[in-house]
């Protein structure tokens, strides 16, 4: 069975006090609309439709960065979530198969809540994600006899009897395509808010005698966004689950409460994060690496058996092979680190590629910026970078070269020869002491000694 994705993302989102449109509010570094998208993903649909509404151009540039295949439809004015869904019918046109309603400032739905849905299907002509609600509120109530549901009521619109009902609608649903545009199209306003409710498909649907029922799913996953403090409960949500994810396979944290992950993060099995490590967007860690106290990672690889840190930074393009050691105070940019490469202390490396068993001295710095262009350096493998060298790219040292301490390298330096480019010592003899009499009888003098 097809499947095709609506993301209702029309919404104002006042609560969040904002310029930027509700769904674009990042958790774990991504936008909400990405993780609901995501969740939808994993049901691999034919399309996926966003009904966008306020701040749709930025709405729909997000939209078309998680997937660049994505339709976006306009809901120029918010009449309602059953009027949203209408606005995806032409997106949909042709379209045979299941569709599956999603919100976009909803981003917890799992993969196989939205599976048990689409089981459900086979039995039911209408298909609602409910769950328990430890405090009702203000959500719509499901009105259900045995396995079947008979009508969702709106909080506003409910009874006394009706509103002491704790199952509540998560406002998921899937149905056939055809069918729910056919019963979106039965759908008045005549309700306590004056809006289109997506809700009435359910009564409708009964009315018709099709059926309708329930899948029930754990209230983490149907936390929805409305304030910032709902986006900060929802942050802590992402990462207290993602975290007890990893330890359950296998990653080693003493401190897991202070270690910050992103949306996509990856990391192997066996590999150790220490107290309070960051890691941004697009960062993979392979089986065994260490990632040590106050680490900062984002866009980076780090393959099998790498150590990072402690106070180690690795930024976008930083590509870390076997066995490599990043120590403290070191940042790496747009860098391939090939095998062994040991860069250990208070170093910056950009644009660069470091070929295997290179050692990288303290204090070291590619100067890759020259105010307008970005250079290249080019270092091949064996060799060895004194501290405080200055490579002032676009630069290139063969295999096994060797740099002096203190140099700044302006011209390439070819395999196994050695670089010395720092202004020649003199030495002369007792001037320091001759030096530190002079200036000690000087500042007895001011003080009047
Ligand atoms: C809705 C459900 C309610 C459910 C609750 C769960 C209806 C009528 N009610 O209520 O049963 O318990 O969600 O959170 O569906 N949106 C649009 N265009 C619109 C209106 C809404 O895109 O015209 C989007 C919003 O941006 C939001 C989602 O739809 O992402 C839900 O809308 P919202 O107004 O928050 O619905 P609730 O009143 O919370
Ligand atoms: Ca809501």
């Amino acid at each position: 069975m097809s499947i095709s994705l609506i993301v209702l993302a029309a919404g104002k989102g006042t609560r969040m006090k904002s310029d930027l449109p509700k769904v674009l509010h990042r958790i774990a570094h991504a936008p909400m609309l990405w993780h609901a998208m995501r969740s939808g993903a994993a049901l691999s649909p034919e399309r996926c439709v966003v009904v966008a509404g306020h701040g749709a151009d930025q709405v729909e540039a997000s939209a078309k960065d998680f997937d660049p295949q994505a339709q976006i439809v306009l809901q120029t004015e918010q009449l309602g979530t059953g009027h949203a869904v209408a606005q995806a019918r032409p997106a949909l046109d042709g379209f045979e198969g299941d569709a599956i309603v999603l919100y976009g400032d909803t981003p917890f739905i799992s993969e196989e809540t939205l599976q048990a849905m689409r089981d459900a299907r086979a039995h039911h002509d209408v298909v609602i994600l409910g769950f328990e609600a430890a405090d009702p509120a203000r959500y719509g109530r499901l009105v259900t006899q045995g396995d079947d549901l008979l009508r969702i009521v709106e909080f506003k619109d409910a009874s006394e009897d009706e509103r002491a009902i704790t199952l509540c609608n998560s406002g998921v649903v899937a149905a056939d395509a055809k069918t729910l545009f056919e019963l979106i199209d039965a759908v008045g306003n005549d309700n306590a808010s004056g809006e289109y409710y997506l809700t009435d498909i359910v009564g409708i649907a009964r009315d018709k005698g099709l059926s309708a029922t329930v899948v029930r799913c754990d209230e983490a996953e149907t936390l929805g966004v409305n304030s910032r403090v709902d986006l900060a409960a929802a942050e802590a949500a992402f990462q207290a689950r993602e975290r007890h994810a990893l330890l359950e396979n296998g990653v080693t944290m003493p401190a897991p409460e202070t270690v910050h992950l992103a949306w996509d993060t990856v990391i192997g099995r066996d590999t150790e994060i220490e107290q309070n490590v960051v890691f941004g967007p697009g960062v993979t860690v392979e089986s065994g690496a260490q990632i040590r106290a106050f680490s900062h990672l984002e866009g980076a690889h780090v393959s099998r058996d790498a150590v990072v840190g402690p106070y180690a930074r690795l930024r976008p393009g930083a590509e870390l092979a076997e066995g490599v050691k990043i120590g403290n105070f070191v940042e790496i940019k747009k860098a391939v680190l090939d095998e062994g490469v040991k860069v250990n202390h208070l170093s910056y490396i950009g644009d660069a590629v470091v070929g295997a068993r290179t050692n990288i001295g303290a204090g070291a710095v590619t100067c890759n910026y020259d105010g307008v262009f970005k250079h290249q350096t080019t270092i091949g493998k064996e060799a060895f970078i004194g501290s405080d060298t200055m490579l002032v790219a676009p630069v290139t040292l063969g295999d096994g070269a060797m740099t002096a301490s203190g140099s700044t390298i302006t011209k390439d330096v070819p395999a196994g020869a050695m670089a010395l480019a720092r202004a020649d010592q003199i030495v002369k003899p007792g001037f320091a002491t001759k030096l530190f009499k002079m200036l000690k009888a000087r500042k007895a003098k001011q003080q009047g000694k």
